[in-house]
């Protein structure tokens, strides 16, 4: 099965989790300014809202894949909202690309909010979520 791992991070919090996912799946995490070069079975794909949206780095990402992706697994960290799915669902629904139903999210340090976050918790979880995603 073939794997990847993309992220964007501003602040170093969703890139942890990336790392996190990675290291449990022994692929490496990548930045979104490496595209796809070859099919993948499962893209773990991790973002974070800023204004409730994503940046236009993972916009450009997901209009750039050129190659068959079996499925995304949206993870995210945020203050506030949930989880940035519903951000990434509608793009990827435009390119044809199926999203799974699991997907991690937790918070991730803002200003005042959530801090230390995400934590060796958080990364374990990631770990666990991503693992079970390939069992
Ligand atoms: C400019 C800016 C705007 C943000 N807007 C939102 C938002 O709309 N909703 C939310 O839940 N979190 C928001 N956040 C919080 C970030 O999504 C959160 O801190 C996230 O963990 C940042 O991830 P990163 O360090 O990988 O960039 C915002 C943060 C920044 C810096």
């Amino acid at each position: 099965m073939n794997i990847a791992v993309r992220y964007y991070s501003r602040g170093g919090n969703t890139k942890k989790i990336a790392e996190a996912i990675a290291k449990a799946i022994g692929v490496e995490a990548k930045t979104v300014s490496e595209p796809l070069t070859e099919d993948v079975d499962i893209l773990f794909l991790g973002s974070a809202p800023y204004a409730f949206d994503v940046d236009d780095e993972v916009k450009k990402f997901i209009s750039g894949i050129h190659v068959s992706v079996g499925k995304v697994v949206n993870f995210s960290t945020s203050a506030a909202v949930k989880s940035t799915r519903r951000y990434v669902e509608k793009l990827l629904a435009e390119r044809q690309i199926p999203v799974a139903k699991e997907e991690f999210s937790c918070r991730g340090e803002f200003m005042m909010l959530h801090k230390g976050r995400p934590n060796e918790a958080d990364q374990e979880a990631a770990a666990d979520f991503a693992k079970g995603i390939l069992a």
